[in-house]
């Protein structure tokens, strides 16, 4: 039987944050939901997130995962008090609790695999990870005897000189045999320079506690302040390219580029410089992205091409050219082959294959049929001052330029729209509307002549 329990309750002071420390996201997943994934494959009977400082913030924010409990620790008196909190709540648990960080991110699931198997291989009370770190500042140090069983874990702050020469440091990652934690967690004291309970403190009063340390030390970089975070983000991105480009995909200049965990790129997908896709993006394959692009949320289908422009929670077909500076907004859905040229903005629009947008428009809820040709500024009007109406354009219209469709407005198809007009009523399949003033000619006319004008 195993239990899981992640910290999280702690202020994250030195985060200097409106934002609880574990929500902080990294490549767009927070901190706590990473620490929870790095548990993905252990089947645990109860997962306990300890909860404090933003209680409520938190449990909101975590309220999508299923299963998982939150304990409130109130006030908030350090790890061990945090682990305290579980003592009426595991009562009748017997197995192990894995306890873990909560700013601890970059934690591998086979990493905790295996050192819940060192546990049950053993004979202990508790196994906990720790890392050889070259410059272990702000870590715990952990001094092992000769037979490598754990001595003590004495916090950075309350080491002597020569304990803080020790490499060897606490990871923040416990296996604890339960029954035997929950009899010494009551004798926990506070004398040492924060005045706070560890967990820490436990590991001395446990039996044989032993300890396996990690191969990669990145693994258990903690999350303290924005510089650890920012390198931790880094690593992720990393990691993410790292992946793509063995999945088939180019990067022109990797490291000005990033990507979301959640996001699929398809084979053969080229991603210039300064890209980056945010959320749950959907590339299909033998997409070319950038220079200087932001995706959030989109599908794109395969071959379309996108350069120096914003896209959100849209929908994009195959073969389709958008930019450069174009802005594609959320339910935009774009069927295949159609263009979007420079300045154009597409809104809750529906836009039919093949149609062509190329120059300087607005198209906001609007439903456009297939082989549009929207003329270069051509606008739907799409708001009254009290309601947003909708523009209807039908299959193989032809809009020219600078012209005004006032929503509600329905165009049928095949319909030309002669440039520089204003619509304001519907115009029927096969017709030509022309909505401007005629053009006034006056022949042999001087500026000395305008005042008989
Ligand atoms: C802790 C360890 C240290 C280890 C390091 C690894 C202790 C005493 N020290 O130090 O040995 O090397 O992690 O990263 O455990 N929290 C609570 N309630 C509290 C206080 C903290 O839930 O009352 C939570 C925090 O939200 C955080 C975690 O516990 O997620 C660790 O707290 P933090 O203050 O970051 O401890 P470190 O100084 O990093
Ligand atoms: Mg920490």
């Amino acid at each position: 039987m195993l239990a899981i329990a992640i910290l999280a309750a702690g202020k994250g002071t030195r985060m200097k944050s409106a934002l609880p420390k574990v929500l902080h996201p990294l490549a767009g997943i927070s901190m706590v939901e990473r620490v929870l994934m790095s548990c993905n494959g252990l089947s645990p009977q109860r997962r306990l997130l300890i909860v404090g400082h933003q209680a409520e913030y938190l449990e909101e924010a975590l309220s999508h995962i299923p299963g998982l409990e939150f304990v409130l620790q109130k006030p908030q008196r350090g790890t061990g008090h945090a682990i305290q909190q579980l003592l009426p709540i595991l009562k009748d648990f017997e197995g192990e609790l894995l306890v873990l960080n909560g700013d601890i991110p970059l934690l591998r699931p086979r990493t905790i695999t295996k050192l819940i198997e060192h546990h049950r291989s053993s004979v202990t009370d508790v196994t906990i990870l720790t890392a050889k770190i070259s410059n272990p500042e702000g870590y715990g140090r952990v001094f092992v005897d000769q037979n490598d069983i754990v001595n003590s874990i004495i916090e950075e702050r309350d080491c002597t000189q020569e304990q803080l020469n020790n490499t060897l440091t606490n990871a923040g990652i416990y296996c604890f045999n339960w029954k035997q934690l929950a009899k010494v967690l009551p004798k926990l004291n506070n004398e040492n320079n924060q005045g706070e309970l560890y967990l820490t403190d436990t590991i001395a009063m446990l039996s044989k506690p032993r300890h396996i340390a990690v191969d990669d030390s990145t693994e258990v970089n903690g999350v303290n302040d924005r510089k650890q975070m920012s390198n931790c983000e880094s690593f992720f991105q990393q990691r993410l390219r790292d992946y793509w480009m063995k999945e088939g995909v180019t990067f022109l200049d990797e490291s000005s580029c990033t990507i979301s965990e959640n996001s699929f790129i398809g084979k053969d997908v080229i991603i210039e410089p300064q890209t980056h896709l945010r959320g749950r993006c959907r590339i299909g394959q033998g997409c070319h992205l950038g220079p200087g692009s932001l995706l959030s949320n989109v599908e794109l289908g395969s071959n379309v091409k996108v350069s120096y422009s914003v896209l959100k929670d849209a929908k994009i077909g195959d073969g389709v050219e958008i930019g450069p500076f174009a802005h594609i907004r959320p339910e935009a859905v774009i069927s295949d082959d159609c263009k979007v040229g420079n300045f154009v903005e597409i809104k809750k629009s529906q836009v039919g294959t093949g149609t062509k947008i190329s120059h300087l428009s607005y198209i906001g809820d609007a439903e456009l049929g297939s082989n549009v040709n929207i003329g270069a500024g051509t606008i739907t009007a799409n708001f009254d001052g009290e309601t947003k109406n909708r523009t209807i354009i039908g299959n193989e219209s032809k809009t020219g330029a600078n012209s005004v469709l006032v929503a509600p407005i329905t165009l049928g198809s095949q319909v030309t729209v002669g440039a520089g007009s204003t619509l304001t009523k519907d115009v029927p399949n096969g017709s030509l509307a022309l909505g401007r003033a005629k053009q006034l000619v006056k022949r042999n006319w001087s500026p000395s002549t305008k005042a008989q004008d």
